[in-house]
């Protein structure tokens, strides 16, 4: 049985603008879904989101969040700044930052970090690329991702989600099955147990991520380890990410 409502996130990724921002506020404002909902769009609109939103109950976040605090450090935006203009969570080590901006995991850790002491709840994003998957190596793969990412960080209450994308799923229209989303999920719960105690693991929402759609979100969080979906592609089509919305109440 699961404990909470799923939780359903959309990340906008490098799309949108203020047309889909007013349409997905238009469409959002009027509903009420039991699952909690979450929009990521890029920086820039953020403040507005969150002001347009200010009377539902969908969180705004960001994409991604500096590994530093302060200082000289030109293009970059804190945990702090995130907090003070209303996010509610930040995605963390996302393949497209790993891959395209050379993102460790070591910098991951440290993004975790900021970000709860922020006051941010962090989406860490894991997961393998084809030639790993081909080869077998998932669970290596989620291993190393999540160990260091998660090494000695103490959540003390906060909340924690890990977003399982498998990159060869993203994008490609090629969702993984529920069966292998529901294997590779329960390997992450019980690493996570390892590594944070089993009550605390227990509490973390383990998210879907990679080609989610209206046709398959309701067989994805039917499985007993998927606590929620994070939505590309998908969620650029404000209507299309409101039924998968309400599939998910
Ligand atoms: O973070 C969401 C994402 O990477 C999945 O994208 O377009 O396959 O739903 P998409």
């Amino acid at each position: 049985m699961k404990q909470r409502a799923p939780l359903v996130v959309a990340n906008w990724k490098l799309n949108g603008g203020t047309d889909l921002m007013c349409a997905s506020v238009a469409s959002f404002v009027k509903k009420r879904f039991k699952a909690a909902i979450g929009i990521a769009p890029p920086y820039v609109y953020i403040s507005d989101m969150v002001s347009f939103l200010r009377n539902s109950n969908i969180m705004v976040g960001s994409q991604n969040v500096s590994k530093f605090a302060s200082g000289a450090f030109t293009g970059e935006t804190s945990a702090q700044m995130l907090k003070e203009v209303g996010c509610g969570f930040c995605l963390i080590g996302h393949s497209e930052r790993r891959q395209v901006f050379l993102e460790n995991d070591a910098s991951c850790h440290t993004k975790i970090e900021r970000a709860l002491a922020a006051g941010l709840m962090p989406i860490l994003c894991v997961g393998e690329n084809s030639q790993q998957h081909e080869l077998g190596l998932t669970h290596d793969i989620l291993y190393r991702q999540l160990h260091q990412a998660l090494d000695g960080v103490s959540l003390q209450g906060q909340r924690l989600c890990i977003a399982y994308e498998p990159v060869w799923a993203i994008g490609t229209g090629k969702a993984a099955s529920a069966a292998q989303v529901q294997e590779v999920h329960e390997y992450i719960r019980q690493e996570l147990g390892a590594i944070l105690g089993a009550g605390v693991a227990g509490q973390v929402d383990i998210l879907y991520g990679g080609s989610v759609k209206k046709d398959n979100a309701a067989e994805l969080l039917a499985m007993p380890n998927v606590d929620g979906l994070l939505v590309g592609g998908a969620s650029l089509d404000p209507d299309h990410f409101a039924e998968i919305c309400a599939i998910a109440n």
